[in-house]
Parts: C-alpha cells; sequence; structure tokens
C-alpha cells in the first residue's frame, strides 16, 4: 500500500480542503432528504458536516421514506473491520458495510468518537464491486480502489470521489443510535444502477 492513499489534488492545506468540502456538501445537502414516493416512515438523523475542521457543525436531517434497519451494535465493532449489510432493501445493488474508523471523526459518524460510517459496496462510475477494499493509512479511510477503474473514495468526507473515473460520491448510509443499537435510517446520494434507491 502506498504511503498516501489520497491524491495530491486533494491534500490541499487545511482551508482549501475545507472550503472545497463546505461546496460540496452544499450541494449533496440539496438532495439529502432523497426519498420515494411513498412515504413510510420518518426519523431526524444528526449530521456532522465538515467533520474535524474548524467549520464542524451538526445539523438536523428529516429522512422519509426508508425503512430503520439494525445494522450493528456499537460495541460489537471492531475499528477497521467492515461489517457487510444490504440497505435499504436485499434487493439490485444494496450491499453496503459499516466500519468504526479507528477513532477518526468522519463527517455523518456516529459513536462516541464520530467515527463510525456505513457506506453502499457499488461504485458509482459503472458498479464496480468495491468489497475489501476499505484502507486505512494515518489519518485517512479510503475505499477503494475500485478494481474496474481505480476510483476512490474519502470516508471521512461523505465518499467524495479522490480519484479514478467515478464523478458522483459513495452513496452514504445515515445511522442514528440508540443505545448499542445502530440503525440504518436513509441514504445520501443515489445508489448505482437505481433510478430511486427505494425500487430495486
Ligand atoms: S466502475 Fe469503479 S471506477 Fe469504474
Amino acid at each position: 500500500m502506498s504511503e498516501s492513499i489520497v491524491s495530491k489534488e486533494q491534500t490541499t492545506d487545511k482551508d482549501e480542503s475545507a472550503e472545497a468540502h463546505g461546496k460540496c456538501m452544499l450541494n449533496r445537502r440539496k438532495f439529502l432528504m432523497y426519498s420515494g414516493s411513498t412515504a413510510a416512515a420518518a426519523s431526524t438523523v444528526s449530521i456532522t458536516l465538515f467533520a474535524g475542521t474548524a467549520q464542524a457543525e451538526t445539523r438536523k436531517a428529516s429522512v422519509q421514506g426508508y425503512p430503520r434497519k439494525l445494522v450493528a451494535r456499537l460495541s460489537e465493532l471492531k475499528d477497521h473491520q467492515p461489517v457487510n449489510f444490504n440497505y435499504p432493501d436485499d434487493g439490485k445493488n444494496s450491499q453496503a458495510m459499516i466500519v468504526k474508523m479507528g477513532d477518526v471523526q468522519a463527517g455523518g459518524g456516529v459513536g462516541a468518537k464520530r467515527d463510525v460510517v456505513a457506506f453502499s459496496y457499488m461504485c458509482t462510475h459503472q458498479g464496480g464491486p468495491l468489497q475489501n477494499t476499505y484502507k486505512h493509512v494515518g489519518d485517512q479511510r479510503v475505499m477503494g480502489q475500485c478494481p474496474l477503474h481505480l476510483s476512490t473514495y474519502d470516508l471521512r468526507r461523505h465518499g467524495i470521489i479522490v480519484s479514478g473515473q467515478a464523478y458522483q460520491s459513495l452513496p452514504q448510509v445515515l445511522l442514528e443510535v440508540e443505545g448499542d443499537n445502530v440503525y440504518a435510517v436513509g441514504i445520501m446520494g443515489l445508489l448505482f444502477g437505481r433510478q430511486d434507491n427505494l425500487s430495486a
């Protein structure tokens, strides 16, 4: 594994990164509440924006239409060992994983250290499988490279693309904690191969 798993273009100084990250998040918020026409349930989830920066802030987001699914127990998650699940159903392209990223805070992270996140396993470019590609080097936490065209995604920053052919962020599964239980309650972004996350 190379020392740096985030491309040079992405490792600008802190202020530039935060600014670029902010622009990305403003765009992403527009479809944060992406849902189908059947509003079956509504949850309110806390989203940490600009995690790890001076601009860090927490916002509440309403997630409608998605099932609330138990995907892990905090006490059973081990650092850097992804646990697989399917969400929002067991249909096409629903493979996802949840991982505790060794005390490195992430946007949308839950748990005491805000280091527990969940993402789709489907590359947004052409659906390449990202299973077994989670990596951690220093403070960097990524998924990739995709085996098809080498896309890599930054898991600290809502799955933004850091290198490769993809041009959309990796869909992030939104999480909610209740006691020791971690629930999936929504998805930020559109799963590869779907026109609606709630319709396989
Ligand atoms: S399918 Fe993953 S980079 Fe093309």
